[in-house]
């Protein structure tokens, strides 16, 4: 941007500000999001429904689950936290730290930054979201990578959409929609 330009300024400031984060994340009953570096459950539905949230934007994860997928998700923008300064990936924006990842994604003018995990990440960010996408998973599932349990004097519900279990998909589960209440 051009020194003394301040209308210009202004407007990046501005689309800083309301630059929304969001975590998008499916957990069990017990907060359980992961084992053995893997999704503990095929839930079909739930792809979608990421797919649908993602598409066109900008996804923020941990160098774990990149290398869980271990290919960078179309049609968005892929951002990978990692320590290793000689990581790389084909298609992948390399960050040294979770500060790092959420400006370039600004940089980049995105209205909202999709959080996806993994637990590592969810855990250090979760003071920064301003929504959380949950699809809760009616199950109590073994697991070694949680969500934070939501702290519901912070978040409130405003949406919530329930689903049985079919033959595609081994749980009952609802898609959540918690928003941070206003200081
Ligand atoms: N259910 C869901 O919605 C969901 C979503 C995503 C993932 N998962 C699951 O979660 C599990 C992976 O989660 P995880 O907690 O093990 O790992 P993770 O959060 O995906 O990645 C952890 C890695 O991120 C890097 N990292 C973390 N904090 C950092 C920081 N402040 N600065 C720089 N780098 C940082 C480090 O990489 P380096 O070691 O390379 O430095 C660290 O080892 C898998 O089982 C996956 O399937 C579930």
């Amino acid at each position: 941007m051009p020194s003394g330009d301040k209308s210009t300024g202004g407007y990046l400031v501005l689309l800083n500000v309301f630059c929304m984060i969001a975590h998008l994340v499916a957990a069990a009953e017990n907060n359980v999001i992961g084992n053995g570096g893997k999704l503990p459950w095929h839930l079909p539905n739930d792809l979608k429904y990421f797919k649908s949230l993602t598409w066109g934007g900008v996804v923020i994860m941990g160098r774990k689950t990149y290398e869980s997928v271990n290919k960078p998700l179309p049609g968005r923008l892929n951002i990978v936290i990692t320590t290793n300064l000689d990581w790389k990936a084909e298609g992948v924006v390399r960050c040294s730290s979770i500060d790092e990842a959420i400006q370039y994604a600004r940089d980049e003018q995105f209205k909202e930054i999709f959080v996806i995990g993994g637990g590592e990440i969810f855990n250090q960010t979760i003071h920064l979201a301003d929504t959380i996408y949950l699809t809760r998973i009616h199950a109590e599932i073994f697991g070694d990578a949680h969500y934070p349990a939501i702290d519901e004097s912070l978040f409130f519900k405003i949406a919530q959409e329930d689903y049985q279990m079919d033959e595609k998909h081994a749980f009952p589960y609802s898609f959540e929609t918690w928003k941070r209440k206003s200081a």
